[in-house]
């Protein structure tokens, strides 16, 4: 049993959520958490709003309200909705309480009396009309790194790259849309020089950490070094700098500096509310505890550097994060999501307009985990009715309708190799899919949470149980024991993707408690009780209509003013064609024996297959449907008599059949079935 201890980035309360944050930082962290608890370890998740900096206070002072108030308003809608969505922390903070403030000011003195921690008196950019201190972020210009013009003083947004507002070109205060004029300010800085070469060893130790993070950050210190950064600032919303020093006077410490510490913050909270106060030690303060940090990728080098560096310069006994599976960006529409253009979901609407598992699954199938993600509603909808709806819906209720018909409840059984066969099945598509928990892969998840369902559908076709009814009732009651246990396994293996609609299903088999008792080392040991009085039966998962997509789009259209979104076209169809025309295609059943990806390529995988004896090389365009070890072994449709060619200068000697939609956001290989290798289709 492993101890872990996951956080994801404390969002900031100064708006609403939309779903591209939950794709990013948070989905997939409570379904890795939901996933590590069934495997039966000990893990917390922690989250809380990120209170302060300057954004706050802007709009605070745009609707003449205090800090405060913005950030009791979006604390609770923020909490909101992750309670819509089962995002389930074991502690939801803020950062403006009370302890978390004495906390933070310790960290700062603790850097600052081992020596991390320097004075200077420095040039600053101040807004002569708005008679302030500009805050970085309030700078805008040039990008010296890649020429973006929309650079912020403390980051640019295009590169990633960490930035002082003295170095961008052409800066102006985005507060007025001024000049800014220069001034000195005295202001405390971490020396973050001090722990480039501790920090560079341990990224560099982190071998299995992606590389968006490791090489990303090991470049930026390799090219620039690292100099010290400022950490205070001239606002009168944050948690005071701890210092009996005039020039400490009207001085807070930075965002930047006080968030990260609400982790433990919000760690402690969690400990003193049920009643053991000293419990976030275990977690903290113990090196066999796992730290995971699920951000998106703006917050990359205030997780892998400065914060580390946080840590590291207490000289005390903090562990140091394990992993920080960052994540890129999801996209709407093909669009930038912008808030300020209102090209949003907000989550609070979506969860009001659709099943919040709907939304969780689509999100997860089509995570932005290794590139940015498009989220579309044709996406969304096409999820909902080809997969859930047709394929787990469907086995779940074609299932409990017919067990209802037979009494509804568990029947006797005596298992033959043709149903062992199947849990064999069922057992190593379940050790699959909580590898890929276990390894952030949501995407893959889904799709191995998926095959559960489709064997089940699979084993329900094969069997037969409407014949078996009128021809062999002992076997009957075996297959629907067998079909029951299906239904068992499948809600044990999507409740970390599909919460609600598992845990339904789990009380569909007349199962009590939560789901998350029984473990992923004893579910296939386990199986329903024979005699076992079944629940009725609901509908898991309704058809989603296409007008209620076209209000989507519509709303989406409306809110930003905008006409982004044009219908998608009809497919026009091809001449006719004669049965001649149609012979001369030679189609046949090949299975894959190997896949690998082709570097080189973004679409293409390489696949080996065999059409009976014969052994040939086919690239296909479905890098981004289907990983390489999901297609061996697997039967597909090719055309055969296809003239040789070359691909990214590799041959390719056929073709593959799939299926795709209209925005080719989905892709399904044609599946031949058990048909032997070699054989002929038409
Ligand atoms: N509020 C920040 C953001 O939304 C994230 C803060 S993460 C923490 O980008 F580590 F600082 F807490
Ligand atoms: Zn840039």
């Amino acid at each position: 049993m492993a101890r872990y201890l996951v956080t994801s980035a404390l969002p900031y309360a100064n708006g609403p959520l939309h779903l591209g944050h939950l794709a990013g930082a948070y989905l997939p962290a409570d379904i890795f958490v939901r996933s590590r608890r069934m495997n039966g370890d000990d893990i917390l998740y922690i989250c809380g709003t990120d209170e302060h900096g300057v954004p706050i206070t802007i709009r605070a002072e745009a609707e003449n309200v205090s800090p405060r108030d913005i950030v009791t308003r979006f604390h609770h809608e923020i909490k909101d909705s992750f309670d819509r969505f089962n995002i389930e922390f074991d502690n939801f903070s803020g950062t403006a309480r009370p302890n978390h403030a004495k906390l933070s000011q310790e960290f700062f003195l603790n850097l600052l009396n081992n020596d991390h921690i320097m004075v200077k008196e420095e040039d600053q950019f101040y807004d002569e009309q708005s008679d302030r201190f500009l805050p970085d972020r309030y700078v805008e210009g040039t990008c010296p790194k890649c020429g973006d013009e929309k650079a912020r003083g403390d980051q640019c947004d295009k590169c990633g790259v960490l930035l002082t507002p003295f170095e961008l070109i052409n800066p102006t205060s985005s507060l007025s849309g001024s000049k800014p004029i220069i001034k000195a300010a005295k202001h405390w800085y971490l020396k973050l020089q001090d722990f480039e070469k501790d920090l560079t060893t341990w990224l560099e130790s982190k071998t299995t950490w992606k590389d968006s993070v490791t090489k990303f950050m090991l470049g930026w210190i390799r090219t620039d070094g690292l100099h010290e950064r400022a950490i205070t600032r001239d606002i009168n919303w944050g948690i005071p700098v701890p210092l009996d020093d005039p020039d400490a006077v009207g001085k807070v410490l930075y965002v930047w500096f006080d968030a990260p510490i609400g982790y433990i913050s919000s760690t402690m909270e969690w400990a003193e509310r049920i009643g053991k106060p000293e419990l976030w030690k275990d977690y903290w303060k113990n090196n066999d505890t796992k730290l995971i940090h699920f951000i998106g990728k703006d917050n990359i080098p205030f997780h892998a550097v400065i914060w580390p560096s946080l840590l590291m310069g207490q000289k005390s006994d903090w562990i140091l994060p394990h992993d920080i599976p960052a994540n890129e960006y999801l996209t709407l529409e093909g669009e930038k999501i912008s808030t300020s253009q209102n090209w949003a979901v907000w989550a609070t609407e979506a969860a009001k307009d659709f099943p919040t598992d709907t939304l969780r699954y689509a999100l997860a199938a089509n995570a932005p985990e290794s590139k940015d993600a498009d989220f579309t509603w044709a996406f969304f909808q096409a999820r909902n009715n080809d997969e859930l709806a047709n394929i787990y819906g469907n086995l779940v209720n074609r299932t409990m309708t017919f067990l209802h018909k037979e009494g509804g409840v568990v029947p006797e059984a005596n298992y033959n190799d043709r149903d062992q066969e199947h849990f064999t099945y069922l057992e190593n598509k379940l050790n699959e899919l909580f590898t890929a928990f276990e390894h952030y892969k949501v995407r893959e998840a889904c799709k191995l949470m998926m095959d559960l369902a489709r064997e089940g559908n699979r084993y329900f076709d094969e069997t037969k149980p409407w014949v078996l009814r009128k021809t062999d009732p002992e076997r009957l009651n075996t297959v629907l024991n067998v079909c029951l246990n299906t239904l068992r396994i499948l809600s044990f293996g999507s409740y970390s993707i599909i919460p609600h609609s598992a845990e339904k299903l789990w009380n569909m088999l007349g199962q009590e408690g939560i789901l998350s008792l029984e473990r992923l080392n004893t579910v296939m040991k386990n199986s329903l009780p024979i005699g076992q009085q079944l629940k009725e039966s609901e509908i898991l998962f309704r058809k989603i209509e296409d007008n209620e997509i076209k209000a989507q789009i519509e709303k989406l259209n409306k809110q930003s003013g905008n006409k982004k979104m044009e219908e998608t076209p009809i497919k026009e169809s091809k001449p006719e064609i004669t049965i001649e025309d149609f012979l001369k295609l030679d189609l046949r059943v090949a299975e894959v024996v190997a896949a690998e990806n082709l570097e080189k390529s973004r679409k293409l995988l390489k696949l080996q297959v065999k059409i009976g004896d014969e052994s040939r090389q086919i690239l296909a365009g479905i890098k981004e449907f289907y990983s390489p070890e999901e297609l061996v072994g697997r039967k597909i449709v090719i055309v055969y008599n296809l003239k040789p060619a070359k691909l990214a200068g590799e041959l390719s000697e056929g073709m593959l059949l799939a299926a795709s939609n209209g925005d080719k956001s989905l892709l399904y290989l044609v599946d031949p079935g058990d048909i032997s290798s070699g054989s002929s289709v038409g």
